[in-house]
């Protein structure tokens, strides 16, 4: 063969060899994009594009009433309604609603959460009318106090902490307390009492050792580095629309300034997205948040984002076990981490939380929130293989993490508190029937709701709601101010997550339901709920994209 032939069919060679690479690289590309889910949750980079997009504007007063077409009649009894309860608001919560407005300046993150309660186009009339009342002196059972002496019941459950009702947790702050008082704030060296809250969380998650954190985000980082440290691989896989604290891997979308390059956001119970797990080398671990069983691929509900009725949920336990217990197939057969992040789950829905719950185990869980019998915690448990955070035959390639104050001795003395709680009769009791109990509650609700023709359904995963809408319109998130007026303590997303201390008995459930209806009832006949019966959820959305469009373009 002549030089210029060899020279050729080497050309050929390395032609084919990188035109099959980029195949395959086109190949996984495409089974990428394949296992995203299809809304904007699953598309980070594009979310974040359009985030940097949307333009502000806001309704002035007289399509704040009628945004939905509504005829003048409709808006004159919405304005009338609307001032009924905005005077009910400014005289029955007046000093709470003052000393809200006067440290709001300060506090950035109530500027934050005062501004997120609806959506934007509404945001300053409400501000306005309906303002923020933050402040509560006092808790008692199922109730809260606020600074003028108004009591609700609260449905907000601080942020999933309140498990076993307030009561339970300021005795196991005091008790703890008083356990540890000869100690005091001593940091580094333990309190004794560390070494049976380890034993107790070590028979909880069947798992081999146990790390302290001081929130559920640190926790979450922790589980996530100790995977990639013991894989050697960069990437993590979390769920469309899943909440693991407010660290930039797990949060690559909308709220990060900055993307995140070695996340993978992939669309949960999907067969594409157990295909890409399969087949990636550089997956290291995968996040499962079970409280996405109650939605999965949608984002935490807020009312912020209520811009329509399309919110949706239904928990189908079967099938997220059966999600659960492939995933488990797939990451063991591939040497990934699997992280249940139970922050907020664990311990409310069974004593053993998630894992057993669904019947699954996991190599590193996260917990938070409750665990700190009232404290702020976060803790990790993991096989004791992926927890080591040094290799005996590599003494400088270490995985660091440290924390002022992990293990503080008040903290683990309230945890201390709460884990020998769960072991007493008492403790256990709380657990038994518990989705009977609350599955029965909500369905309870939605008969009522149902039998007055109100618009408004309950989804439950067990003690966790949220309230979806059953007709097209634009003003559901006027419920949560109806709600609260009616003596309902709500987080500031407002009815996206109603969530109930397990010590909630019958009477002070059906006093909530009592409540629940008569502010929907109230809502209805104010004529928040009229409707064209031309609008659908669709024909909304339509509405306000032409909006935006316009307002970026004329203005
Ligand atoms: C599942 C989950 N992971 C992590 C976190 C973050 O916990 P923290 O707010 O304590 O940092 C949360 C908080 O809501 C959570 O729900």
């Amino acid at each position: 063969m002549t030089t210029w032939a060899t020279t050729t069919w080497a050309l050929y060679g390395v032609g084919g060899a990188v035109l099959a690479t980029s195949l395959v690289k086109l190949r996984r590309r495409f089974d990428l994009s394949q296992a995203k889910h299809r809304s904007l949750a699953g598309h980070a980079r594009i979310a974040r594009r359009i985030a940097a997009f949307l333009p502000f504007y806001e309704y002035d007063e007289t399509r704040f009433f009628a945004s939905d077409g509504a005829p003048a009649n409709v808006a004159a009894r919405r304005r009338a309604g609307f001032g009924r309860l905005s005077a009910l608001y400014k005289t029955r919560f007046a000093e709470t609603i003052r000393r809200t407005a006067e440290t709001a300046e300060s506090i950035s993150d109530l500027q934050f959460t005062d501004a997120y309660r609806v959506p934007f186009q509404y945001r300053r009339y409400v501000q306005a009318n309906l303002p923020s009342a933050v402040f509560m002196q006092s808790s008692e059972g199922v109730t809260v106090t606020d600074l003028d002496g108004n009591r609700f019941y609260d449905v907000s459950g601080s942020y999933g902490v309140n498990v076993l009702g307030y009561n339970f947790y300021k005795g196991a702050i005091e008790r703890g307390a008083a356990r540890v008082r000869e100690l005091g704030p001593v940091l580094g060296p333990y309190h004794p009492l560390i070494i049976e809250n380890v034993e107790l969380l070590k028979e909880i998650s069947g798992l081999d050792e146990v790390s302290f954190h001081m929130s559920g985000t640190e926790a979450v980082m922790q589980a996530v580095r100790l995977a990639r440290y013991h894989t050697r691989r960069s990437h993590l896989v979390r769920f469309c629309g899943a909440y693991h604290g407010w660290w930039g891997d797990v949060q690559p979308g909308i709220g990060n300034p900055v993307p995140a390059h070695e996340t993978y956001t992939l669309a949960e119970m999907s067969g594409d997205t157990l295909r890409v797990i399969a087949s990636r080398r550089n997956i290291a671990c995968v996040l499962v948040n079970p409280l996405q069983a109650l939605h999965p691929n949608a984002s935490a509900p807020s009312d912020s984002a209520l811009v329509d009725s399309s919110r949706r949920a239904h928990f189908d336990k079967d099938a997220y076990a059966e999600w659960l217990r492939r995933l488990r197939e797939i990451c063991s057969a591939h040497n990934i981490a699997l992280i249940f992040d139970e922050v907020f789950v664990g311990f409310r829905l069974a004593q053993g939380g998630a894992q057993d719950y669904f019947g699954v185990r996991a190599d590193l869980v996260t917990y938070g929130k409750t665990l700190g019998g009232g404290l702020p915690i976060g803790a990790v448990c993991g096989r004791a293989a992926l927890m080591r955070r040094f290799r005996d035959e590599r003494p400088a390639d270490i995985c660091f993490a440290r924390g002022t104050f992990n293990s503080h001795p008040y903290v683990m003395a309230a945890m201390n508190e709460f884990l020998r709680y769960l072991r007493t009769s008492e403790g256990q009791a709380t657990y038994r029937d518990l989705d009977a109990i609350w599955n029965e509650r909500a369905s309870l609700l939605n008969e009522r709701l149902r039998n007055e023709a109100l618009p408004v359904e309950v989804a439950n995963l067990s003690s966790i709601w949220t309230v979806c809408y059953t007709q097209p319109s634009r003003y559901n998130w006027m419920l949560q101010y109806y709600l609260r007026a009616g003596g309902l303590a709500l987080s500031w997303v407002g009815t996206g997550r109603l969530i109930f201390s397990l010590d909630y008995t019958e009477a002070d459930f059906a006093a909530v339901a009592d409540r629940f209806v008569a502010a929907a009832r109230a809502m209805r006949s104010d004529g928040w709920w009229w409707r064209n019966p031309a609008t659908t959820n669709k024909s909304i959305r339509r509405t306000i994209l032409k909006e935006i469009i316009a307002r970026r373009l004329f203005s």
